[in-house]
């Protein structure tokens, strides 16, 4: 349906390796934005599509662009916290104490919303979820457009978020004006999305902003059960990106939650076509099919998650064992994207190679 009415744009690539050199690049970025287009611009978290979330037609472009359902609000980045005035209401103090600390990062606030917000932006809601990115190239962009950017993640709905801009170039060429070419992106997943619009604080997605970190602030903070879990038949999705299928690559992802030992000597036991590990640096030396390696920590699972996911599918595998990642830290982020991916199928190792 959505594929009938979208139309070819011609996308130009921006690359900006230095922001003084390539001064003009993000120039034409913010141009583009301030005349109705759309550009796939970097951020810390990960590459978003961009374009004037003031304009209705440039939004609704977005959802074309990305095939993302049109009730999926999106949030829109501003350059400070005051600028927050211009489009929400009734703005409690924490939400300024909130950005002192957090701010410009990895955090995203919904607070009521004012009329200057089209519906085609909160995706009909009341409400607007604000941002305020660290990435220079994306404050700049900001800076020049003049206007605030609504930018979902720059990937077509239900694949991994792009965090470099050879995703967005795979995903959107000829979908969008213009790409922004950055380089990679530092944190790897995306903002975690806190709402102050209702009774009681809760958070809805986990990301590099972490719960403990937030609880200082926020000590009667609520985790939505969907954090961890699958949203069950009938719950309102408070977030409605809850709702939807993501991160999924073509291949099955089983989660098994192991020690690095009962976890390679069970993927060792499998004979299966299409096999791969999706695992941590410490089972490496161990594993005896193929396998992509996430890292050490939670910071670098967080930073290759995706890229991870979008190469298991260009590498051919069909049947995934993804070594279940720490809830600790920014490890809760990591889990909460990962078992989307798997559609949910977890399993616990107990050195009884059962899964
Ligand atoms: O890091 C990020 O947040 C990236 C970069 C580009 O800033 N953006 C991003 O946008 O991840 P998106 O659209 O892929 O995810 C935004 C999530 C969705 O799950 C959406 O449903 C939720 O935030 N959301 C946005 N506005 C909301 C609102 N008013 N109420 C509830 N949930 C909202
Ligand atoms: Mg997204």
């Amino acid at each position: 349906m959505q594929e009938q009415i979208f139309k070819h744009r011609e996308t130009q690539i921006l690359t900006v390796k230095e922001m003084k050199q390539d001064r003009e690049a993000i120039i034409r970025a913010g141009q583009i934005i301030r005349q109705g287009g759309l550009v796939a611009l970097p951020t810390e978290t990960v590459y978003g599509l961009g374009a004037n979330a003031l304009n209705p037609d440039a939004v609704k472009n977005i959802f074309l662009a990305k095939g993302r359902p049109q009730d999926n609000p999106l949030i829109i980045h501003i350059e400070d916290a005051s600028q927050a005035e211009r489009y929400a209401k009734n703005i409690p103090p924490v939400y300024y104490e909130l950005c002192r600390r957090f701010c410009p990062g990895p955090l995203t606030i919904i607070l009521p919303k004012k009329d200057i917000i089209p519906l085609e932006t909160s995706g009909g809601l009341e409400t607007v979820a604000i941002r305020i990115p660290a990435h220079p190239v994306a404050r700049a962009i900001i800076h020049e457009a003049g206007v605030p950017i609504a930018a979902p993640s720059a990937n077509l709905s239900g694949s991994p978020s792009p965090t470099t801009a050879q995703h967005c170039v795979h995903d959107l060429w000829g979908r969008v004006d213009a790409i922004v070419d950055a380089g990679e992106c530092s944190v790897g997943v995306e903002s975690t999305v806190i709402s102050l619009a209702g009774e009681k604080p809760i958070l809805l997605r986990p990301g590099a902003v972490t719960p403990q970190m937030l609880k200082e602030f926020l000590p009667d903070l609520m985790i939505h059960e969907a954090v961890t879990e699958k949203l069950k038949e009938g719950v309102r999705a408070d977030s409605p990106g809850m709702k939807y299928k993501h991160y999924a690559p073509k291949a099955k992802i089983t989660i098994l939650d192991a020690d690095s030992r009962e976890f390679t000597e069970y993927v060792n036991s499998q004979k299966k076509e299409g096999l791969f590990a999706l695992c941590f640096e410490e089972d490496v030396p161990f594993l005896q099919v193929p396998y992509i390696s996430l890292g050490k920590d939670e910071t670098d699972q967080a930073k290759h998650l995706f890229a991870a996911l979008r190469e298991l599918d260009e590498r051919g595998a069909q049947e995934v064992y993804a070594r279940c990642p720490s809830k600790q830290g920014v490890g809760l982020a990591v889990y909460n994207r990962l078992i989307r991916a798997a559609a949910y199928q977890e399993h616990t190792l107990d050195g009884e190679s059962e899964a």
